[in-house]
């Protein structure tokens, strides 16, 4: 169980590579409340982007909770090896499971968060009989595999009946949400019931990363400013 107030977790998808490390401090002294990074294997997704490897180099330069969203077929293959490193939550796309409740019990015997993922046309009444052994579900607000696409309008119903759905199932469950967050939807998705939500180019683009997590807070918060 999660704690109530709205967090920001930059996904470095969209940082700058070859000063990696340096975006992570400017995060982590930019008050992320966690990293969010995307392992894609080209066959869920077509990108690859880099496998559990890149994460240790990430962990000795943050304390921040680690979250793995994985973008890939058989997710299991690489728990150990995640949880060896010491990530904090683990997140398994519904589409690329083949029993997605042997999966969760798989992730139960280690003490790491479960979620587990929802492409944009997948339906949430799929999760109904899991929802009790799930920590948390992201909400996929753009198709996944790309940054920097448009937030699906959509989505904002989506969250708000999870929202219900986890409420009438007795809670326990957080939401969190990855795709298409600026300034003009990070209000929208957090009033429509998120817990958690995952920015990437919003935060790293030509201006200082740390900086434009501080105003994503405040535009969430409602706190405009110019
Ligand atoms: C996309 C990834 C996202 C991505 C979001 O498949 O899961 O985490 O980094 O990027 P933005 O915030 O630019 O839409
Ligand atoms: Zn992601």
């Amino acid at each position: 169980m999660e704690d109530t107030k709205v967090k920001i977790y930059p996904s470095i998808l969209s940082a700058d590579f070859s000063v990696l490390g340096d975006e992570i401090t400017a995060i982590t002294d930019g008050c992320a409340d966690g990293i969010h990074i995307d392992i894609m294997d080209g066959q869920f997704v077509p990108p690859i982007t880099f496998g559990p490897m890149i994460v240790p180099f990430i962990k000795g330069r943050s304390d921040l909770p680690l979250d793995i969203h994985m973008m890939v077929i058989n997710p299991e293959r690489y728990f150990e090896e995640l949880i060896e490193i010491g990530v904090d939550s683990i997140t398994v796309h519904l589409e690329a499971c083949k029993d997605i409740k042997k999966t969760l019990d798989h992730l139960d015997t280690f003490e790491v968060l479960k979620c587990v993922a929802l492409n944009p046309k997948t339906s949430l009444e799929n999760l109904l009989p899991f929802l009790k052994y799930i920590d948390r579900i992201l909400i996929m607000s753009v198709e996944p595999g790309y940054g920097g696409q448009k937030f699906i309008p959509e989505s904002l119903g989506k969250i708000e009946r999870a929202k219900n759905m986890i409420r009438s199932n007795g809670g326990g469950t957080s939401i969190q949400v990855d795709g298409g967050v600026n300034l003009s939807t990070i209000k929208l998705i957090q009033d429509a019931g998120a817990d958690i939500i995952v920015a990437g180019s919003a935060v790293f683009n030509d201006e200082d990363a740390g900086t434009n997590l501080q105003t994503l807070r405040k535009y969430a918060e409602g706190n405009k400013v110019k």
